[in-house]
């Protein structure tokens, strides 16, 4: 948005968490995603055939740690025709005390979107409430939106339609499984979690999603929740928020996902991991490096996931017809 454009009559398309926005445009930014992909690799190019993001900017703010989420949006933004500025906030006056309205106010006049990954959730509310561009969720402590419909795309490439599946969770009730859970009301999945007893899911995000109708299963039995699931998903048992303790990773002895475990689920269920992944804590190598592993399909697939987000944040009442071949 320029200078010119009232902030009051557009209402920016942030991508903050999946409860916030409605079955059917989540859907469809995976259909658009996958007919991206589709092109993609008819060209065996990756360049857009139409640019629908040329002269576009989209700006990168991450304070923690990041591979797949900087690489990923930056390759994508430049396959997109647009571009990617880096924003490290320690490198910014937001380090210096600048507070999160006045950045958000400013970087909205030079950038058409802003990804935030935070440490502070609050961060990523407030930003989107004072940026009059879209703001992107690229993980906060209580969620991480993108890396679910990256995972979703993975699923249905593999095994076809998601709805009414069954989808297992081991480990952490932490910020990925919290997108789990939302996603299991939109998209119309089972998803059974175990977890130790003091890593319990959020108690909030299970109850909106029942409220949706969503069949959550929690639990702390591993073999209960996996027993005849179409996946089984774990991450890190120690996520950029949490501290490392002895006490912490022995909670989480009896949740790891090894050769046993998958045993118990469906003959030929995937495994999913978002990564980075910890070999010999969460998963064992032989799962991890196994033939029910599609992680690295999953890590591809965050960057034609946000393609679609990308698209339908930025494209305006056309965004769809980028998921299908230009007609001119
Ligand atoms: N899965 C994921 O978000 O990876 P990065 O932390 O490398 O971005
Ligand atoms: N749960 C992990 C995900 C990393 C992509 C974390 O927050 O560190």
């Amino acid at each position: 948005m320029n200078a010119l454009q009232s902030p009051d009559t557009l209402i920016p398309r942030h991508f903050l968490d999946l409860k916030d926005l409605d079955a059917s445009t989540l859907r469809t930014i995976l259909d658009v995603a996958v007919g991206i992909k589709r092109m993609q690799h008819k060209r065996a190019r990756p360049l857009h055939p139409a640019l629908p993001l040329r002269g576009r900017a989209l700006g990168l703010m991450l304070s923690k740690p990041s591979t797949r989420t900087r690489v990923s949006f930056e390759v994508g933004m430049q396959q997109l025709g647009g571009n990617v500025i880096l924003l490290a906030p320690s490198d910014m006056q937001l380090g210096r005390g600048e507070s999160i309205a006045d950045t958000a106010r400013v970087l909205s006049r030079f950038v058409d979107a802003i990804v935030l990954r935070t440490g502070k959730t609050e961060n990523l509310r407030q930003l989107a409430r004072w940026s009059s561009v879209p703001v992107i969720n690229g993980l906060t402590p209580d969620s991480h939106p993108v890396q679910i419909m990256a995972d979703i795309m993975t699923f249905e490439e593999h095994r076809g339609p998601i709805t009414g599946r069954t989808l297992a969770w081991v480990g952490d009730g932490n910020n990925v499984a919290t997108s789990f859970i939302e996603a299991a009301a939109l998209f119309g999945y089972r998803l059974r979690l175990a977890t130790p007893p003091t890593h319990a899911p959020s108690p909030a995000a299970v109850a909106w999603a029942r409220s949706k109708g969503a069949d959550i299963t929690v639990t702390t039995d591993p073999v209960a929740a996996v027993a005849g699931a179409d996946a089984i998903i774990t991450d890190t048992w120690v996520s950029m928020s949490d501290k490392a303790s002895d006490q912490r990773l022995n909670a989480f002895e009896p949740y790891r996902v090894d050769a046993a475990l998958m045993a118990h689920a469906s003959p030929d269920a995937l495994f999913l991991h978002c990564l980075p992944a910890h070999i010999g804590e969460e998963v064992t190598e032989s799962v991890f490096e196994g033939p029910h592993s599609v992680v690295f399909d999953e890590a591809e697939n965050r960057l034609h996931a946000q393609k679609g987000i990308l698209v339908w944040a930025l494209c305006g009442e056309d965004w769809q017809q980028y998921g299908k071949e230009p007609t001119a």
